[in-house]
């Protein structure tokens, strides 16, 4: 089957993507902001983690847990289905995550899960029956937004993060990862995760992060690649001192090397084609009349290759020591989590591409849960969903009804290919 520019109208998929949409809308929404706050193992968060239960539920799939917050939703070929060219190992995985960024958008991750199970209603409906097993997966904390660590979920259910270091994390509140997985219900087993160890290959629907489908006017594409990124902590410390009384020769401000080194950061960025973000500081005491002691700020940097990247960390290092000599305060860098290009597998991104009217492949300059895992050895594809903003992370991301039905129509014929 390939898919055809617009959505069919009358489909059940329509039906059940609306509802689905409808009933995840109100889950974490902040109604002065419209943003969303999603954090994991929080009641939101939670909340749809239900949704995602019950929605797996009504269609009798199979649901499996890791003990990390990671879940599966399979979709198993009927019994008597001749699954003989089925070997362990070929089961196709789709879905994305529900967690978001603080103030993030509706579609960054729940539109990769929503339209999974449309695309199942789809194929059913169309009387489709999967000769090997298909998993929609709900990865936990992708966007590191409460312990810090991008794709935590994904890496610790491909065992790309140690459980001995995952247990250590702890959120802004110092709550540590254990503890908060446990008052959300679970009973936490950190580690690699046998959630995935029949899965063959893993297809992600996402929204678009950029305006490059809007440009091509395509409602679709596959992802190419997808940039080396990481975050690291930049720990300034200073000379606590009264706002007045001290003169300006006699400071040692730490806000000050902070506010060089981002500025740094930003023209670094815009020399060498990366990205560099300073968009998260901790000052203490944070007061209005008192020099700070100390300023933590934290730089996501991304670049189309890695060495890209550490050259840009390298260069923003050196310039924000240059400064702290100058100023008199001290710094000290440390990485906090490091990813590199992620090329997803060729061979699937062209076979599925091809499906789709030829659809374009895209790079992208932001980290998923497919990157993880194609990292990890399983062959990983994604499809991008146009965005009519071009923004993300922000109540402002987007994506039409019609663009989200041609995703979901592209999902279920790539699942249709993968699956007879
Ligand atoms: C996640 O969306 C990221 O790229 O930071
Ligand atoms: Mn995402
Ligand atoms: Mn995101």
């Amino acid at each position: 089957m390939t898919v055809a520019a617009q959505p069919p109208v009358c489909d059940i998929a329509v039906v059940t993507f609306e509802q689905m949409w409808r009933d995840l809308e109100p889950v974490g929404r902040d109604r002065r902001t419209t943003g969303y706050v999603r954090s994991p193992f929080a009641s939101a968060e939670r909340e749809c983690a239900a949704w995602y239960a019950e929605e797996a539920g009504r269609r009798g799939l199979e649901l499996e847990y890791d003990g990390q917050g990671n879940a599966v939703a399979w979709w198993r070929p009927r019994v008597g289905v001749n699954t003989t060219s089925a070997a362990a190992g070929d089961a196709i995985l789709v879905g994305s995550h529900l967690d978001s960024v603080d103030q993030g958008g509706a579609f960054d991750g729940p539109l990769g899960v929503v339209s999974s199970f449309a695309a199942i209603d789809r194929l059913r409906e169309s009387g489709f029956t999967p000769t090997r097993s298909v998993g929609v997966a709900m990865f936990v904390e992708e966007e590191g937004s409460r312990f810090g660590i991008a794709c935590l979920g994904s890496r610790l259910a491909t065992g790309r993060i140690e459980a001995a270091e995952a247990a250590q994390l702890r959120d802004r509140d110092g709550v540590f990862l254990l503890d908060a997985m446990t008052a959300a219900g679970l009973e936490p087993q950190l580690g690699p995760s046998s959630l995935l160890a029949d899965v063959g290959c893993f297809v992600e629907l996402h929204v678009e992060q950029g305006r490059d489908l809007v440009d091509r006017g395509r409602a679709v594409a596959m992802a190419s690649s997808s940039w080396a990124h990481g975050r690291w902590r930049f720990d300034f410390g200073g000379q606590p001192n009264h706002a007045g009384a001290t003169r300006m020769e006699d400071r040692h401000d730490p806000m000050l090397t902070y506010a060089m080194t981002a500025l740094a950061a930003n023209k670094q960025a815009r020399l060498t084609d990366a990205r560099a973000t300073f968009a998260r500081v901790d000052v203490e005491p944070n007061i209005t009349n008192a020099i700070p002691s100390r300023v933590r700020a934290w730089l996501d940097a991304r670049g189309a290759d890695a060495a890209q990247v550490d050259e840009l960390v390298a260069t923003v290092t050196r310039q924000a020591g240059e400064r702290a000599t100058r100023d008199g305060t001290r710094l000290e860098v440390t990485t906090e989590s490091v990813v590199p290009t992620v090329d997803f597998d060729l061979a699937l991104s062209r076979r599925l591409a091809a499906l789709l009217e030829d659809a374009p492949l895209i790079a992208t300059g932001a980290g998923h849960d497919a990157g993880i895992l194609q990292l990890a050895g399983i062959p990983a594809a994604m499809i991008f969903v146009r965005n009519p903003t071009g923004i993300s992370h922000s109540p402002d991301e987007f994506a039409q009804t019609a663009d989200c039905l041609v995703g979901i129509e592209a999902l279920a014929s790539v699942i249709e290919e993968l699956a007879s």
